[in-house]
């Protein structure tokens, strides 16, 4: 629990606060006495979470944020800049939604939805964001992608792709706006949070189990951590999780026809942990 007397000179937005990772942040950044706003769509577990870590409520904006209405989105980064009174140091996307079927029995509006949530989104929110950080001469966005932003794996067509397509978009934003603009991807392999719980199957159906990988994954706190260190030190990239799930990114860089094999013959066998899991990550 956190008490907050006095008034932060700071302010960050985290969309996915309401668990993980993102929950995990509110927590980093409440210790470092920022003022905060925070997002996701179910507005009741947006405030469970709240209430667990924080008792004082002053600094803090809850404002619930579904990422597949796009409608809503000015009104909201409007409502948000006002109450921070035009100035937003970083702004966190770590919200996401997984998938865990085959391409061919995917149905269709199941990878629309997964592009929706954790790419086009984003798109659109930086588009309406980005002029206050224009017109202020900086601005963060730190952004959850994942190591399958750096590789595919069978089973992840519709991640794998949003997760690739924040690379190629953020890593251009940055060069169109440097050196102002900040930008820290962040790729984590396997962690333990609800994420899997949540991963759709071919019918949008949740898996509604917990995955072996996110099971023996790193904590959310551990990963929060990493990424406050990362944004102390103006990171623009950071792979983290256990080496054994990290490799992969390693191996697709140097050895992309090897990675291939690796992830071919694994899911072959249905070995039931690794980088090439297809029920994992
Ligand atoms: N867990 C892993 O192993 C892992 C590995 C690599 C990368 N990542 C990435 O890390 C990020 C955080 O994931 P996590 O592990 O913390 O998962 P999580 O515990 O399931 O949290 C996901 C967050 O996204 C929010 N969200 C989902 N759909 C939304 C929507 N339509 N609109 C607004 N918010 C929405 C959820 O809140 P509501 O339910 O309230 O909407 C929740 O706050 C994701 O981008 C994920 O791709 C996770």
């Amino acid at each position: 629990m956190t008490n907050r007397h006095f008034m932060a000179s700071k302010t960050v937005w985290i969309i996915g606060a309401s668990s993980g990772v993102g929950k995990a942040l509110l927590y980093e950044f409440l210790n470092r006495d920022y003022r905060i706003i925070v997002s996701s769509s179910d507005a009741q577990k947006l405030q469970a979470a709240v209430r667990e870590v924080v008792y004082v409520e002053k600094d803090l904006l809850v404002k619930p944020l579904n990422l597949e209405q796009p409608d809503t989105f000015p009104d909201i980064v409007d409502e948000v800049f006002r109450w921070a009174e035009g100035s937003i140091e970083s702004v966190i996307f770590s919200a996401g939604i997984g998938q865990r079927s085959s391409f061919v029995d995917l149905e269709y509006w199941v990878f629309e939805r997964v592009m929706q949530v954790n790419f086009m989104s984003y798109t659109y929110l930086t588009k309406l964001i980005l002029p206050y950080f224009e017109a202020a001469q900086a601005g963060r966005f730190v952004v959850l992608s994942s190591v399958q932003g750096k590789f595919g794996i069978p089973n992840r067509t519709a991640y794998a792709a949003s997760k690739h397509a924040l690379h190629g978009f953020f890593d251009s934003l940055r060069a169109e706006n440097f050196p102002w603009l900040k930008v820290l991807l962040v790729c984590p392999a396997y962690i333990n949070t609800e994420f899997a719980f949540h991963a759709m199957l071919s019918n949008g159906n949740e898996q509604a189990k917990q995955d072996k990988g996110q099971a023996h994954g790193i904590s959310p706190e551990e990963c929060a951590e990493d990424i406050l260190k990362a944004i102390d030190k103006n990171k623009r990239e950071i792979v983290m999780g256990k080496w054994q799930q990290r490799i992969g990114v390693w191996i697709k860089r140097f050895f992309p026809a090897l990675l291939e094999r690796i992830v071919r013959a694994r899911v072959k066998k249905k070995v039931d942990q690794s980088i090439a899991n297809p029920s994992d990550f």
